[in-house]
């Protein structure tokens, strides 16, 4: 029987996780299937029940509906509980469940990019204070990062970041011209920078030469943060590992087969990235 997954967001045509899964899918020549669901938030409740009378034996869940889906999968996922969003699904004895993979996401894909990043983690400035960042930062904290300074446009929202991980996060503006000074990870966590939005600046002089700069955004891959941390010599992560990395769990629980985020995939997401415009 085909087994089938699919993801799940409002809108959905943006996203690659049918691509990275069908590649699977056909590298390891397994009998599945992947599909994109739009799902209006009205209907997300419906729709999770039905999972399995539609066919799926897991899903996905993407933007806006993770933290939704935490609230109606069963979790037991440490990580899932700790950010309050669920990002996998999974049956299991005639339940679903959940579990969030973004954090193992972004670490993998710096351990990859850097082995060794973590060794010592005395300050990171985390840009943004969504979804994503509070991924970012659980990750850094769990890595034993000493200090993390959070960026914000909107402090109200840096701050609830504060109340949630406690002294270990600062928090503070964009106008702050120290909040880079001896910090050894740069996270871009905001839109800013990706396609169809505005430019994100930072003067990068204040950080040390060995520092690392990631950028969540992966359209384009090659950001105007990434390549102004390159031109500085700088080391870069960019944003379309963690998307690779986050995937593996869930292909691994649905197909049953671990599967390896290669080059060849890489470049197989890549190409679509270059010619299709979002
Ligand atoms: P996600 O779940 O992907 O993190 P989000 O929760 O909408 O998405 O968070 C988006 C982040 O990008 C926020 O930190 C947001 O800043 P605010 O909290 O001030 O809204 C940031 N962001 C988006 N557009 C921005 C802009 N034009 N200028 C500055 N920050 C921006």
């Amino acid at each position: 029987m085909t087994k089938r997954a699919c993801v799940i967001g409002y809108p959905v045509s943006h996203s690659r996780s049918p691509l990275v899964h069908g590649f699977w899918l056909r590298e390891y020549g397994i009998d599945g299937r992947y599909d994109r669901a739009e799902v209006p938030p009205h209907e997300l409740a419906e729709f999770i029940a039905a999972l399995e009378s539609r066919g799926y034996v897991g899903a996905n869940v993407t933007v806006p509906h993770k933290e939704a889906v935490f609230r109606l999968a069963r979790v037991e996922d440490p990580v899932a509980q700790a950010l309050g969003a669920v990002n996998t699904l999974w049956l299991e004895g005639g339940r679903m469940h959940g579990m969030n993979t973004d954090v193992a996401g972004f670490l993998a894909n710096l351990d990859e990019s850097r082995p060794g990043w973590d060794r010592s983690l005395a300050k990171a400035v985390v840009l943004g204070a969504g979804g994503a960042a509070r991924a970012v930062i659980y990750g850094l904290l769990q890595r034993g990062a000493a200090k993390i300074v959070v960026v914000n446009r909107t402090l109200e929202r840096a701050r609830e970041l504060r109340v949630r991980f406690k002294e270990r996060v600062a928090i503070t503006d964009w106008n702050d011209e120290t909040a880079l000074v001896q910090a050894c990870l740069l996270v871009n966590t905001t839109s800013l920078g990706m396609t169809g939005q505005p430019a994100l600046f930072v003067d990068l002089s204040p950080l040390p030469a060995d520092a690392l700069v990631t950028d969540l955004v992966y359209t384009p891959l090659e950001t105007p943060l990434l390549a102004a941390a390159k031109a500085r010599g700088l080391t870069t992560a960019d944003g379309l590992g963690m998307l690779l990395h986050q995937a593996v769990p869930g292909f691994e629980r649905w197909f049953g087969v671990r599967p390896k985020v290669t080059k060849a995939l890489r470049d197989h997401v890549l190409s679509d990235l270059s010619t299709v415009p979002r």
